[in-house]
């Protein structure tokens, strides 16, 4: 119960191999999600999961196209990277697993976020690589982009993970030591 290594394993992935994942898999994945703590025990989560490769690079090129025309503030090199015509904000991963809660729920956020932490580490545990991609959320939590994946009327998309298997083992990202304020 003590062993870290898990933690330590999960790195953001940017290289898939084209596999597809089973369906099993998947559903693995999507358990570990559900067993994350909910501000009372809500579990407002829904997951979307999305295999087709031509509807995710229509998601991708519109999640490109909506950043770059509503957010002034995107620093230089995002701006260049979605600028980019082959850039794929899924990095064309098999599968895009999209957390969504209702709009109305108030802990929506922290509930999806442990929800998709939970999801990273399982696929970290199951040899995956993973990455939460910001850049497709945007447009993800407009109503055209709920249309696009089908979310459930009413429910707004909080985290869009992709999952797969790592064409590459990325190079950790050094970590800050943190600071702690002990009291007591
Ligand atoms: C809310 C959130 C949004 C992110 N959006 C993106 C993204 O759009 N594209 C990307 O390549 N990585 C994205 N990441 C991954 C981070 O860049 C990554 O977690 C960070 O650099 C630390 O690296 P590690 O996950 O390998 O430890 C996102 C991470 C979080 C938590």
């Amino acid at each position: 119960m003590s062993d870290l290594n898990v933690f330590r394993s999960r790195h953001s992935v940017r290289e898939y191999a084209r596999e597809a994942l089973s369906r099993s898999t998947v559903e693995t994945l999507i358990e570990a999600a559900t067993l994350a703590p909910s501000a009372m025990n809500g579990q407002p989560w829904h997951f979307t999961v999305i295999q087709d490769r031509a509807l995710l690079q229509t998601i991708s090129d519109r999640a490109k196209a909506h950043l770059l025309a509503t957010e002034q503030a995107l620093p230089g090199d995002a701006k260049r990277m979605l600028e980019g015509q082959t850039y794929n904000v899924f990095y064309n991963a098999p599968v895009l697993i999209v957390i969504s809660a209702p709009e109305q729920s108030p802990w929506a956020v922290e509930d999806c976020a442990l929800a998709a932490e939970n999801l990273m580490l399982a696929a970290a545990a199951e040899g995956l690589g993973s990455c939460w991609i910001g850049f497709a959320q945007r447009l993800l939590a407009t109503a055209v982009g709920a249309s696009l994946i089908g979310l459930p009327s009413g429910f707004r998309c909080v985290a869009p993970i992709i999952v797969g298997k790592p064409a590459v083992t990325p190079s950790p990202v050094a970590r800050r030591p943190a600071t702690i304020h002990w009291i007591g």
